[in-house]
């Protein structure tokens, strides 16, 4: 039995603690978000932010996040809500900036790569407010333990998604 504090609930699992956090999130929390890619840590199918920092839930034991907080794809809209200080009503309406404007840009194709590629434009707009394009690059190939990987070729909107995300964060983003 272990507790993690996940998308800001605290949460009992009775998986052993060398497991895997993405198969708890999947298979005992049921956050389908996470993607099981390559579980070797190579393409970011499966990140999730542990105290806001991208990291693959993969090769990520639940030992490891014993005390930090985990978010998910599914917890996106309220940190955003939290972050904004919105009303719980409003906040359950809402979409995170990113969500929304991976939306607005029609960013997936198949999609089975953009849980990662979302956590790391979170990631990454959490820390810089307007990236340039360089900087959007570099986040999503050289700042993990490997590149983030779309084997449809989604990497040209996805620049587009973080710009527009970037714009609306700076708005504010409410909708
Ligand atoms: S499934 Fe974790 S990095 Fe590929
Ligand atoms: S949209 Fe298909 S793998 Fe990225």
């Amino acid at each position: 039995m272990a507790t993690i504090l996940v998308n800001g609930t605290k949460r009992e699992v009775q998986a052993s603690a060398d497991t895997p956090l993405l198969y708890v999130l999947r298979n005992d929390l049921q956050l389908s978000g996470p993607q099981f890619g390559c579980g070797l840590s190579q393409c970011g199918a499966c990140s999730v932010l542990v105290d806001g920092k991208e990291v693959r839930s993969c090769t990520t034991t639940l030992a490891a996040v014993a005390g930090k907080e985990v978010t998910t794809l599914e917890g996106l809209p309220a940190r955003w809500a939290k972050q904004k200080g919105l009303p719980a009503a409003d906040a359950e309406k809402t979409l995170h900036p990113v969500q929304q404007a991976w939306i607005e840009e029609q960013t997936p194709l198949c999609g089975f790569c953009q849980n990662g590629m979302m956590i790391k434009a979170t990631e990454l707009l959490e820390r810089v407010a307007s990236p340039s394009i360089a900087e959007i690059k570099e986040a999503f190939t050289t700042s993990g333990p490997s590149p983030h990987l779309c084997r449809c070729g989604s990497y040209t909107a996805i620049i587009e998604a973080v710009q527009r995300a970037a714009a609306e964060m700076a708005k504010g983003g409410a909708r």
